[in-house]
């Protein structure tokens, strides 16, 4: 579990930082991915990648919730579903289409579809991710991490892979700072270095931000 994201880093596509200080882009917007009419899925693809991105830790198995909604025989439309996934409802990262195609969330749906949604109102799922991966991803998103190092900290074309690297946190912490000022989100404002220091720890160990153990 604590290899959570160095094993998502190593699935995905590693993006090289092309161009380091380049704006923040916007993130992902509902119109920008309206109406996939063309796509086409497959079902046992979708069981494969709810398995392989993750979506099962926070999910379920069969989908039928835990940290995330039940989305078992979803009643959301697909341009809903994508729109969903595209933007962060912190614990959840926004992924975007490096982190999940659209093809991909189409077999995804798709299978949902071929679920039962539990008959039980609330069923009491303990949830599959550890607290402490919780409270980091939920840091990740909430001080926009993933904005630029991608949703798993796989890294994008607008910053550098941080999961599983294991440089000094003295090193980290002085490239961050340096340029600040341009980056509001590497300043001390938006992540003091105590928490900073925590979240690294977190990438690399998949350690409890909050005891920063
Ligand atoms: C870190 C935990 C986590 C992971 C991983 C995760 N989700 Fe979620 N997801 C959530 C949370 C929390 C919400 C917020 C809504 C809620 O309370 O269920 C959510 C909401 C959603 C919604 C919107 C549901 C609605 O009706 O509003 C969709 C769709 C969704 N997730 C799909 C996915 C898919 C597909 C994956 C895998 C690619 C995934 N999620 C991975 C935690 C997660
Ligand atoms: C606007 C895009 C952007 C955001 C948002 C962002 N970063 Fe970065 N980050 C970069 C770029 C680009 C670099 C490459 C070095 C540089 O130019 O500063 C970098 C470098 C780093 C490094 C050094 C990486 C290395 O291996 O040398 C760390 C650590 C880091 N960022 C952590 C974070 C953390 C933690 C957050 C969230 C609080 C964050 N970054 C948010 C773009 C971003």
């Amino acid at each position: 579990m604590k290899k959570y994201l160095i094993l998502l880093a190593l699935a995905l596509t590693l993006a090289a930082c092309a161009d380091p200080r380049v704006a923040a882009p916007p993130r992902p917007t509902m119109q920008a991915i309206a109406s996939n009419t063309t796509l086409t899925g497959d079902v046992a693809e979708g069981a494969r990648v709810w398995r392989e991105k993750q979506c099962v830790s926070c999910h379920g198995a069969t989908a039928l919730g835990g940290i995330g909604k039940s989305l078992a025989n979803t009643a959301l439309p697909f341009d809903s579903f994508l729109s969903k996934i595209r933007n962060a409802m912190p614990p959840k990262p926004a992924m975007n289409t490096t982190d999940l195609p659209d093809a991909q969330a189409y077999s995804i749906y798709l299978w949902l579809q071929t679920l039962g949604a539990s008959t039980q109102s609330t069923p009491a799922i303990k949830p599959a991710l550890p607290s402490g991966q919780i409270l980091g991803i939920q840091v990740w998103v909430e001080k926009g991490c993933d904005q630029c190092h991608g949703a798993f900290a796989q890294g994008s074309d607008k910053g550098p892979a941080l999961a599983g690297e294991n440089f000094p946190f003295e090193r980290q912490r002085a490239i961050m700072r340096q340029y600040s000022e341009q980056n509001p989100a590497h300043s001390e404002k938006n992540i003091p270095d105590d928490l900073l220091q925590r979240l690294l720890d977190w990438l690399k160990r998949g350690a409890d931000p909050a005891s920063g153990c």
